[in-house]
């Protein structure tokens, strides 16, 4: 099926399994490299920033959108999970992707999934430590997803700086044939990180969304002033975080960049600020990648 949008260029719209691999087989017959853009919907100028890095490094793009229960613990947040297919699709459309795909459940999962993908040590924090089950089920639907769409490059956004890690590891211990792209984190003007959750913050809460990178910022600031002692950079990481109006820390941590271990001793350069936070009843998170002092790259 096509989708004819307002810029006048094609989308294909996918809905089956057969479809997307029969699309992007056509693409491969011609020499053309795919690029993947895997996403739960809902989406922002997060999404734009990966798709267009999609469209600039690859011929063709893939968009999929698929809220995936396997990685939802609880009932009640899949179910309010923000959905618009048609805004959706116009999106995308717009930006000048070419395929989108989007199965339903019974497509992706016909019978209970009994093959669950997990891994150890880079999940034991952060996310991992509060979602128990989250990145098997991440890990699960992106490495079906990758067996669907065979992209030669996957995008995904820093903003979940511990699920680009776990993908990355995933394809080096498999031996997957995809390269992972992250994309640096795209924030509204006040700093905020565009997330499809922001949608359903309180009209009260909305506004002190922005504290939280502030408080990330002002962290690394210490850093640079040459503060590397960790508890006092915690400490001040989770005090400003506690004078946020309505907000509960769910963790605010910091770990290695590439293993993902808390840091308990000294900070440096490339390890990863990590916080979720609750404003209200929705959950946050956000990071920041400590730079050099000066460096234009944070
Ligand atoms: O980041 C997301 O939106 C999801 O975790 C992903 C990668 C699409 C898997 O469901």
């Amino acid at each position: 099926m096509f989708y004819l949008g307002e810029s006048g260029s094609m989308l294909s719209v996918n809905r089956r399994i057969s479809d997307i691999r029969s699309q992007v087989a056509d693409w491969r017959s011609s020499g053309r490299t795919v690029g993947f853009v895997p996403t739960m919907g809902a989406l922002h100028e997060g999404h734009g920033a990966l798709i267009r890095a999609s469209i600039e490094h690859c011929d063709r793009t893939v968009v999929s959108i698929f809220v995936n229960p396997l990685q939802f613990d609880r009932k009640e947040d899949l179910l309010t999970y923000p959905r618009d297919d048609k805004a959706d699709q116009a999106f995308i459309e717009d930006l000048g992707a070419h395929a989108l795909f989007l199965p339903s459940v019974e497509e992706m999962y016909p019978q209970e999934q009994w093959t669950i993908l997990t891994q150890k040590t880079i999940t034991n924090n952060l996310d991992g430590q509060a979602r128990p089950g989250f990145f098997d089920g991440i890990l699960t639907v992106v490495l079906k997803l990758f067996h669907m769409v065979s992209p030669d490059v996957a995008f995904f956004g820093l903003k979940d700086y511990q699920q680009v890690a776990v993908i990355r590891r995933m394809v080096a211990d498999l031996n997957m044939e995809v390269e992972i792209r992250g994309i640096p984190t795209a924030r509204e003007a006040s700093g905020v990180a565009y997330a499809s959750r922001n949608k359903l913050l309180s009209e009260d809460d909305r506004p002190h969304a922005a504290l939280l990178y502030q408080a990330l910022q002002a962290t690394e600031a210490q850093f640079h002033q040459g503060i590397d002692d960790v508890d006092i950079l915690l400490d001040g990481l989770r005090n400003a975080l506690a004078t946020i109006p309505n907000a509960r820390i769910d963790y605010a941590d910091l770990v290695d960049g590439v293993s993902l271990q808390l840091k308990t001793k000294k900070a440096s350069v490339g390890d990863v600020l990590a916080l979720a936070v609750y404003l209200g009843s929705v959950r946050l998170i956000d990071n920041l990648i400590l730079s050099e002092k000066n460096s234009f790259l944070s």
